[in-house]
């Protein structure tokens, strides 16, 4: 790979060992990617927390991991806008969702170092909903496989996935190699989906993300012939497309910004596949993650991807003067800052008032040791993983169904 002097210099130490290291870890994983050089990057999102997986059994090993790249990461100062991916919990949930004490010290020590570093403490899987909104065609280094979709494919602005090392090495040094959609020749779509099904809501368009993401691989889906999707559609879109498959980025005809006509979005060249998404493909999407033996449930969890305020809003203003079914959880999960204007609004109130709770923060599969035997949820890539990952069973439906099952504790299919 071709380096910079800046570049080469910064390798060989002239910035200290850590950033030296960071430097050979971008260009070791760019070498593998077929990539030629490494380019400025103006905008990350990066996990800055213990891993995840230390709440089903944290020991001190895996902390200590985690701690030999943020204690030494978080000396530097991040060189350009940084936000930052979930975490466990903002400190007054510990209790509620029962996290180590080990772990609570570990994580609270990375977050005071991740402010002193300068990486905004967004702790969001939904960066773009609490600010970091980069412009088109702007190369950023993003965690969080759904949010990668949704910066590639509604903002129009360039990121490959990336992990833990990586996204926190470009935060510090400020460069990423080059490769997949970074790329002109790779934005272009391969598989075509023309959608005949009406998408009623945000779970549908969700519908339509999982089914494409399963057939997608590594291409790159267009759609059209869909409505023009609200934010809460393009997340649920997104992150479904990302759990199916390994899909980075999609065009919605115009809506992408690369994508004003199908022709644009297919570079000309005819589609790889065609496929049709229509109303039996999308009763498939949800049978196939409404497998239950019975319709009592005691968990419902909204807000995969976090919640924005319209979708708290709709939660809240649904349950005002309700109370949810004795021994029901839910939980509404979005970012602090969303929150903070949930509080303000006096949506949380209703929340609360009804026996909800609404963390900020965290996830509810990544992140907590949850005891759910049947769970309902309006979020595609919920449902998948915490099938998966909790081993419940799992109901997907859409926010409103999800909310009379929380009011009524079972869950009826109404259609
Ligand atoms: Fe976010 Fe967790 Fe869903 S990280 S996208 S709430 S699985």
């Amino acid at each position: 790979m071709e380096l910079t002097a800046e570049q080469q210099q910064i390798m060989d130490g002239a910035k200290g060992a850590f950033l030296a290291k960071c430097m050979r870890w971008l260009v070791e994983w760019g070498a593998a990617m077929g990539a030629r050089r490494l380019i400025p990057v103006t905008n990350t999102h990066a996990l800055v927390t213990v891993p995840g997986n230390l709440v089903w059994g944290a020991n001190q090993k895996t902390i200590d991991n985690a701690m030999t790249l943020l204690r030494p990461a978080c000396q530097h100062r991040v060189c350009c806008h940084s936000t930052t991916h979930i975490t466990f919990a903002h400190e007054e949930q510990y209790d509620e969702i029962e996290m180590p004490q080990e772990q609570v010290e570990a994580q609270l020590e990375v977050m005071e170092m991740a402010r002193e570093a300068g990486f905004l403490m967004t702790y969001t899987c939904a960066p773009y909903l609490v600010g970091n909104v980069p412009l088109k065609g702007e190369v950023c280094a993003w965690t969080e496989s759904s949010a990668v979709v949704y910066a590639n494919s509604i903002l129009g602005a360039r990121t490959t996935r990336h992990g833990t090392e990586s996204a926190i090495a470009a935060a510090l040094v400020g460069f990423v190699p080059e490769f997949s959609v970074l790329l002109d020749e790779n934005r272009r779509a391969t598989l075509q989906v023309d959608v005949t099904a009406q998408l009623r809501t945000p779970t549908d368009w969700g519908a339509l993300g999982y089914f494409t993401g399963k057939i997608a691989g590594l291409d790159v889906p267009v759609f059209q012939g869909t409505p023009q999707p609200s934010q809460e559609d393009a997340k649920q879109l997104c992150a479904a497309l990302a759990t199916g498959g390994g899909v980075t980025m999609c065009h919605i005809v115009s809506v992408t910004p690369e994508a004003a006509t199908l022709e644009q979005a297919l570079g000309g060249n005819p589609p790889k596949l065609k496929v049709t998404f229509g109303d039996s493909e999308l009763r498939d999407s949800y049978s196939q993650l409404r497998i239950h033996t019975g319709d009592a449930i005691d968990t419902v969890i909204l807000g995969c991807p976090h919640a924005s305020l319209n979708e708290i809003a709709e939660i809240a203003l649904y349950l005002k003067g309700k109370r949810l079914a004795d021994e029901l959880k839910l939980w509404v999960c979005t970012a602090y800052a969303t929150r903070a204007n949930a509080e303000r609004l006096g949506y949380a109130k209703m929340i609360y008032d009804a026996g909800g709770y609404l963390f900020c923060d965290t996830c509810p599969t990544n992140s907590m040791r949850l005891d759910a035997k049947r769970i309902v949820t309006a979020g595609f890539k919920q449902a998948h993983y915490a099938r998966n990952m909790i081993k419940a069973e799992v109901i997907v439906d859409a926010v409103k169904g999800c909310l009379d099952a929380a009011l009524t504790g079972r869950w009826s299919y109404v259609g």
